[in-house]
């Protein structure tokens, strides 16, 4: 008889900014009866605590430092969200030991029980072998707006066209950095929410990803 632990599907959603992943994410966790972990918080968290240090996100040595010092109780800072923390995300994200720093966790977290992750590289190097992949994009005009409406329900003013511009960069850096660029895996299912509200999002995204974990 074997010992090893029975492992759990792993889910993989990837896509740019405010594509709806996370909340798609969330929701398909708590159908599927699986642990969910944003990893984008991640490199947030890390990029805050560089700039508590005092420290440039895009510095390698200072970026390396604060990935590896990451704790849990980071990952639940209030200050997760907004344009500085966006910009810090990025540019830590850009760097190769950041990214090695925290692959370990990213798959201890699915270890035991499988898990659904959101992020940009889940299905390409995190879990190239993930049962079920999903890539969640909306157009750029889409994902701004709802960032700008999300931004202003937590009372922080923005102007759409600064939310639009930011949004675009951090895509284009996203992308073009060598280190795990944003691209949809080969065998990801491609799902477009720009003229789906939630509810269609959702069920398109539970339809598809049931249908792989059935195939699997
Ligand atoms: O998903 P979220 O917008 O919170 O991610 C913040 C930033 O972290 C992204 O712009 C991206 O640079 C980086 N990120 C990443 N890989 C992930 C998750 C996030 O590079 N798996």
């Amino acid at each position: 008889m074997s010992m090893a632990a029975p492992r759990g599907k792993v889910v993989a959603i990837d896509g740019p900014a405010a594509a709806g992943k996370g909340t798609l994410a969330r929701r398909l966790a708590a159908a599927l009866g699986l642990p969910y972990l944003d990893t984008g918080l991640l490199y947030r968290a890390t990029g805050r605590r560089v700039l508590d240090g005092g420290g440039d996100p895009a510095d390698p040595c200072a970026a390396e430092a604060a990935a590896r010092a990451l704790q849990p109780a980071d990952l639940e800072r209030g200050d997760l969200r907004g344009p500085i923390a966006d910009q810090a995300a990025a540019a830590v994200a850009a760097i190769p030991a950041v990214r090695a720093a925290l692959l370990d966790f990213q798959r201890q977290f699915a270890a035991a029980r499988g898990a659904v992750l959101d992020g940009r590289d889940i299905g390409t190097v995190i879990f190239p072998a993930a049962e079920a992949k999903l890539f969640v994009t909306a157009s750029l005009a889409e994902r701004a707006r709802r960032r700008h409406a999300e931004l202003a329900g937590r009372g922080m003013a923005a102007d759409l066209a600064a939310v639009t511009a930011d949004m675009a960069a951090r895509d284009a850096a996203d992308a073009a950095r060598a280190a795990a660029p944003l691209r949809p895996a080969a065998d990801a299912v491609l799902l477009d929410t720009t003229a789906l509200d939630a509810e269609a999002a959702f069920a398109a995204a539970l339809a598809a990803v049931r249908a792989r974990l059935g195939a699997a």
